[in-house]
């Protein structure tokens, strides 16, 4: 009889711990302690048929577990109102589950994509900037030498906040914002978010990413713009990359040009994200026009500089293979996990 009582003991513990509501723990005590049908008051009702010498000790036991069982449920229930019960002897919780399994955590695909760029223009000596994302309009038109009827100002290009404020729509204004700063020479790339009210599609999302690119000194040419483009190309993507430059039009470079990278999705064949091309855009960029120099101070005589601005958002596509842009916002861990 000792040996069930004590069976008893340990199967009410384990019911009472696993128990993970007060209603569970009131059908424990019926099942326990219920005057009709309850576990211990079935065991006191067989005393009287058990040998004499066992029914002064069942007795005892029986009732020294009845009190017991009754302790342990007012801890189980004081547990589920209040946090002191975590000092309760019956722990809270199942020991023989198994942990919590904690996932590791990593950088966001753009966020690798920045440091592998940065990395790439810190061995060419290139220091890295930030610029604000709300900026004023000198910064992203006026000193940019954007003129006041230029498309690119239209409120269906720019997020405008009023004040002559609004969101910037390129990183070129910190190219700007460090020339007023420091006088030359310069080699800085910008890092940063852009925004424009574009329709998102599988290539555009209202904000993205650029990193501007800025060398300025004297004796800076075209040739040493295309040398720095093509060698990050090739750092980035591997020395196999095709890259082709087309001549363009940005009101700050005189003359410009636009990159395009080979289509790594489709092999060049065409397909939704180079618009059936083969090719995709991932670079404006040209030789600083002396009006931005007249109007940052910068002796245009003097000195020459290139400047460029890529889409952080493309290069990352292209060199994984992603087809849709918005996968990068929708942080989604089936997508970001696979970086
Ligand atoms: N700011 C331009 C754009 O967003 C890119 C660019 C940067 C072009 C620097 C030339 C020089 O399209």
């Amino acid at each position: 009889m000792q040996e069930k009582i004590s069976e008893i003991q340990n199967q009410a513990k384990d019911d009472l711990v696993r128990a993970g509501s007060p209603e569970d723990v009131e059908k424990i005590k019926t099942r326990y302690l219920g005057r009709k049908g309850g576990i211990i008051n079935e065991i006191i009702k067989a005393i009287p048929g058990l040998p004499p010498e066992q029914r002064s000790s069942t007795g005892k036991s029986a009732n020294i577990l009845k009190k017991e069982i009754g302790e342990w449920i007012e801890e189980k229930k004081a547990g589920f109102n209040t946090s002191a019960a975590n000092a309760s002897p019956l722990p809270l919780f199942d020991v023989s589950q198994p942990g919590v399994h904690k996932p590791y955590g990593r950088r966001h695909p753009l966020t690798q994509t920045i440091d592998d760029i940065k990395g790439i223009f810190k061995k060419l000596c290139f220091d890295i900037e930030y610029g604000p994302e709300v900026e004023h309009e000198y910064y992203n038109f006026d000193a940019l030498n954007i003129p006041d009827d230029h498309p690119s100002r239209e409120d269906f290009d720019t997020f405008y906040l009023g004040n002559k404020r609004l969101l910037r729509s390129q990183t070129s204004t910190v190219q700007i914002r460090v020339m007023e700063k420091t006088k030359p020479p310069i080699r800085m790339i910008a890092p940063g978010k852009v925004f424009r009210p574009d329709t998102v599609d599988a290539r555009h999302a209202s904000m993205f990413h650029q990193i501007e690119g800025l060398m300025v000194d004297e004796g800076v040419s075209f040739s040493d713009l295309k040398y720095v483009l093509t060698l990050f190309a090739k750092s980035y993507f591997g020395q196999n990359i095709k890259m082709r430059f087309r001549p363009s039009f940005f009101p700050f470079t005189e003359p410009s040009a636009e990159i395009d990278i080979s289509c790594s999705l489709c092999k060049g064949k065409g397909c939704s994200v180079c618009s059936q091309s083969g090719w995709v855009e991932v670079l404006g960029a040209g030789m600083v026009d002396p009006n931005v120099f007249d109007t940052v101070g910068y002796d245009s005589g003097k000195y020459t500089g290139f400047a460029f601005g890529m889409g952080v958002e493309r290069l990352t596509m292209l060199k994984y293979g992603i087809d849709n842009i918005r996968l990068f916002f929708e942080n989604d861990l089936r997508f970001l996990s696979q970086f």
